[in-house]
């Protein structure tokens, strides 16, 4: 049974699971951190869905590289513009968990479109926009 623990602003939380026995949650690889941090209402940011289409899944890998799936080429691409990325950067959606691993959440994760939709423009947008400039 893997064993994944993830650490956010410093604070560990493990969960374990069982190969072909956890429930699909429709967002993400099944079995991938997102899959599992869904099935275990673990917090993990997937503002397109779980279709590599963000970053918000940003994942930093402390432990266990060896027991993911290998990068395809879609999720390389994708983390090329991940904010803070490392080279043990994985997206949370793509990368499919095969035995023990330990990741961190990044400091920062960029997310253009909030979920539930909407894109969120910053001040400064805005008071451009008002002065006629186009966004
Ligand atoms: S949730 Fe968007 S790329 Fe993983």
């Amino acid at each position: 049974m893997p064993k994944v623990t993830f650490i956010k602003d410093g604070k560990e939380t493990t969960v374990e699971f069982e190969h072909g026995k956890l429930e699909y949650q429709h967002h993400g690889l099944p079995e991938s951190f997102l899959d599992v941090a869904m099935n275990f209402g673990i917090p993990l940011e997937h503002a397109c869905g779980g279709s590599c289409a963000c970053t918000t899944c940003h994942l930093i890998v402390r432990k266990g590289m060896e027991n993911l799936s290998e990068e395809q080429d879609n999720e390389l691409d994708r983390l090329d513009t991940a904010w803070d990325l490392t080279t043990s950067s994985r997206l949370g959606c793509q990368a499919v968990i095969k035995g023990d691993v330990v990741v961190e959440f990044p400091m920062y994760t960029r997310n253009y479109v909030q979920e539930g939709g909407g894109i969120q423009l910053g001040k400064s947008d805005e008071k451009e926009r008002q002065n006629g400039a186009q966004p």
